[in-house]
């Protein structure tokens, strides 16, 4: 009997970290690609770009975790095949593990921009390399192109603007955060970073980037104009690692295709965090979210599942992303929304949107606004319902209902 876990990240160390929590006691392998141990990923973007935070803090576990519960962490180690028929995977340095139990908890990489794959000099931020790389370059660049304006563009930009770089965000669609917010919110969000000096471009795509012959990028916008920048850091999402699960012949659809319990359809093989693409039983279909609440939630259902304690995942989704000053909280899906209600007042910075769908409370997002998170997280765990003349009244605490 035993455990191989193929991914070192957030999911990975999870499952793990649950089934030694459920009495398991045989043996479990954590496979990791990068030759770092399972680290957060939010403060890259943030704190760690800054320079706010040493490394050694993002770090999930320290080496003794994982020596004291008798988890046998490989670093460095790529799994390049995965035989479903004699259940094992083989790696990169030649070794065959075999398993009882495979997760898979791959993650995601950085979507190139099309046509600049295999671009050394264009940055992302995924990884810690990423990070130092990122760093490294910075001494002596004034300015910052960055291309995409979802969380992670937005953070970026944000961190690259109190280190004293001129930035500039490029948003293929019509504004900021598409699909991912309010339009009122991208909105708020736009203002606060054009205050501080950020130009914010929406509607236009970055089509081409060419590197200068003196050094600094030139960046060519589907609109026709060119932008100079110093840098570059492309930010346009992220592609799920499913190719060693398809080549197993696992089933997949723009992620690896779980159940509620992290199984995929060989019931000897899981799949959590970014790479999966699963269901949550409150919520209809199948979605793949990109979030540290969704690694956590659907590792423990996987490790549940090993040990033969299979509790469908039911936990709301909640997500963050810090700018600047500003700590957006967003808990449960708005998608499908018809009509948005206003709590409190956006010139306040602190206040929230709340998003109903045929008339009941389906998310909220908030701006430094953490009692409205916290409570409207309780309503939506417990299918407890609100009115929007409800969600307006600031006088009357939202816990009130719950
Ligand atoms: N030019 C400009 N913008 C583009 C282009 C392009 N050529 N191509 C795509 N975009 C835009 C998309 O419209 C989208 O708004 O880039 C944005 C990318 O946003 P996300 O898909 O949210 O991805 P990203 O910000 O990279 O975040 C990746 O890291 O922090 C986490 O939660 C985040 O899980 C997510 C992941």
């Amino acid at each position: 009997m035993s455990v191989v876990i193929i991914g070192g990240g957030n999911a990975g160390l999870q499952v793990a970290d649950m089934l030694r929590r459920r009495g398991y006691d045989q043996s479990i392998t954590l496979l990791c690609e990068e030759n770092h141990l399972p680290y957060q990923r939010p403060p890259l973007s943030k704190k760690f770009l800054e320079g706010a935070l040493d490394e050694v803090r993002l770090t999930l576990r320290p080496e003794k975790f994982y020596q004291d519960r008798s988890i046998d962490v490989k670093l460095g180690t790529t799994v390049t095949h995965i035989n479903r028929h004699e259940k094992s995977v083989l790696t990169d340095g030649g070794e065959t593990l075999a398993y009882e139990h495979l997760v898979i908890a791959t993650g995601a990489r950085p979507r190139a921009l099309p046509g600049h794959e295999g671009r050394g000099d264009l940055f992302f931020i995924r990884t810690i390399d990423d990070i130092h790389h990122l760093k490294a370059a910075l001494p002596g660049k004034k300015s910052a192109l960055l291309v995409g304006g979802g969380f992670i563009g937005l953070e970026a930009a944000a961190t690259l603007t109190v280190l004293g770089l001129k930035t500039t965000v490029v948003e293929a669609m019509p504004s900021i955060m598409p699909g991912l917010v309010a339009p009122e919110l991208a909105a708020f969000f736009k203002s606060e970073h054009e205050a501080r000096g950020t130009t914010i471009i929406e509607g236009v795509s970055v089509s081409n980037v060419d590197s200068k012959p003196d050094g600094g990028f030139s960046a060519m916008l589907s609109d026709g104009r060119t932008l100079e920048a110093d840098l570059v850091v492309v930010g346009i999402g992220v592609i799920p690692n499913t190719e060693i699960a398809e080549a197993a012949g696992i089933s997949c659809d723009r992620g690896i295709l779980v159940d509620e319990y992290a199984r995929t359809q060989d019931p000897f093989v899981y799949a959590v965090g970014d790479c999966a693409t699963g269901v949550v039983t409150r919520y209809e279909g199948r979605t793949r979210l990109e979030s540290v609440q969704n690694a956590v939630s659907q590792a423990s259902v996987a490790a549940l599942s090993i040990v033969g304690e299979a509790t469908p995942y039911r936990d709301l989704p909640w997500f963050w992303s810090d700018q600047y000053d500003l700590k957006l909280q967003m808990a449960g899906l708005s998608r499908g929304y018809d009509q948005t209600v206003l709590r409190g007042t956006i010139a306040d910075r602190s206040f929230s949107i709340c998003y109903f769908k045929s008339g009941d409370l389906i998310a909220i997002d908030s701006v430094n606004a953490i009692k409205d998170h916290m409570a409207v997280k309780k309503l939506l765990d417990g299918n407890i319902n609100i009115t929007p003349e409800q969600c307006a009244d600031v006088e009357t605490p939202l816990k009130t209902w719950v």
